[in-house]
């Protein structure tokens, strides 16, 4: 296969609109819908000003699966709010399938309905039943730093969250020891994160001169964050996860910390060879000296991290764009991986600095 058929369900939200920005520059992308239903017959630069005159097209009311085709691949990206796949996927599935499309399409979900595996576990974190629990453990967790060989050649993934890709970077390289102890995990992300709809805490006024925390020790992507941790065999530990809202439009800033037992020998040098050899081969992890930058990641799929040890005490920082290596970058290299295509095409963009 060498080029694709594109399909973004949601494409007038935020992740709509970095996913029509990247896959537009993807070489390996031959078409591209989307869907909005208040949008619908609008061009796409109406609502992603920075599109116009580079990336044609309109929104469609409701997807034409028959656009489809004659495509020899097709990806379809739902940038849709938490519970919208998973109430659609039966009817969608029935319709790709009477397409002929059910053996030649790849599903990228971006929100959170399909990234944990079990039931009980999807609904202690989000609160609600899951809609349709049938799917469950029918898609596969799409962060390749972790499990690059299961996202290679997958037809259903789960793009993670964008705080738990930023704090399961910084974990993963630790992921799998023992004893680790209390991990304290502050985090915090700009106003992006919470899509383009304001809401009462979300809306720029309310937040463009403050800082707080929210969901303190119950945000919905802690686990996926302590998945990762007890899968690769992690026992001894106890997380908290204190979220921030920050006046910031895009990034996520984490900053990890733990006192593990001297016995596990983590000195700054063992620390920085440590993170060093993990991620020699992952072309979107970047490890900094000092601190990482939003500035720095703020636009590109990078994900900058930075360790530190004194005393025993163990300072991990990471940072990314929420929009591109917490969403649409994430769940293109996600396409890249399940069609076989270089890791990194169509996302060697560079930061913007300064912001
Ligand atoms: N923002 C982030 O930093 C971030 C990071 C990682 C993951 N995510 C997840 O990615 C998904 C999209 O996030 P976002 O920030 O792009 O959200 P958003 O800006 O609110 O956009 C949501 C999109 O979904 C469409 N939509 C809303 N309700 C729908 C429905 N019932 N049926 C079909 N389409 C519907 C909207 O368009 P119309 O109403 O015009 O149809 C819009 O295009 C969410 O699940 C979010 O949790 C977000």
């Amino acid at each position: 296969m060498t080029r694709v058929a594109a399909y973004i369900l949601g494409g007038s939200g935020y992740g709509g609109g970095e996913l029509l920005r990247l896959l537009s520059q993807h070489p390996q992308v031959q078409s591209i819908c989307a869907v909005s239903r208040r949008h619908a017959g609008e061009p796409f630069w109406k609502t992603h000003p920075n599109l116009y005159r580079m990336v044609d097209g309109k929104f469609e009311a409701e997807p034409d699966w028959s656009a489809l085709s004659e495509a020899e691949h097709a990806v379809v990206f739902s940038a849709m709010p938490h519970f919208e796949l998973a109430q659609q996927l039966p009817v969608l599935a029935k319709a790709w399938a009477k397409h002929g499309l059910a053996e030649r399409l790849t599903l990228i979900d971006l929100s959170g309905d399909f990234r944990l595996d079990s039931a009980a576990e999807f609904e202690r974190a989000c609160g609600k039943p899951h809609p349709y629990p049938q799917a469950l453990g029918t898609f596969v967790y799409g962060l390749p730093e972790w499990q690059k060989d299961k996202i290679k050649g997958a037809k259903r993934i789960a793009s993670p969250g964008c705080f738990a890709t930023t704090i399961q970077l910084a974990l993963l390289p630790l992921a799998g020891l023992r004893d680790l102890g209390f991990i304290a995990v502050s985090a915090m992300t700009g106003s992006s994160g919470s899509g383009a709809t304001p809401g009462e805490t979300t809306h720029h006024p309310t937040r463009a001169n403050d800082f707080r925390a929210y969901k303190v020790l119950s945000h919905q992507h802690e686990a996926e964050i302590t998945r990762l941790l007890d899968t690769e065999g992690s026992t001894g530990y106890s997380l908290a996860f204190v979220p921030h809202s920050a006046p910031l439009v895009r990034g996520i800033f984490a900053t990890v910390q733990l006192h593990p037992p001297a016995a596990l020998g983590l000195t700054a040098e063992s620390l920085r060879k440590r993170y060093e050899d993990f991620y020699r081969d992952a072309p979107f992890v970047r490890l900094v000296e000092d601190t990482p930058r939003i500035v720095a990641v703020v636009g590109s799929n990078f994900c900058d991290i930075a360790v530190h040890e004194k005393h025993g005490n163990v300072v991990v920082m990471a940072a990314l764009d929420n929009l591109v290596k917490g969403m649409a970058g994430q769940a293109i290299q996600d396409m890249n991986l399940g069609c076989q295509f270089f890791e990194n095409a169509g996302l060697g963009i560079l930061g913007i600095y300064p912001g």
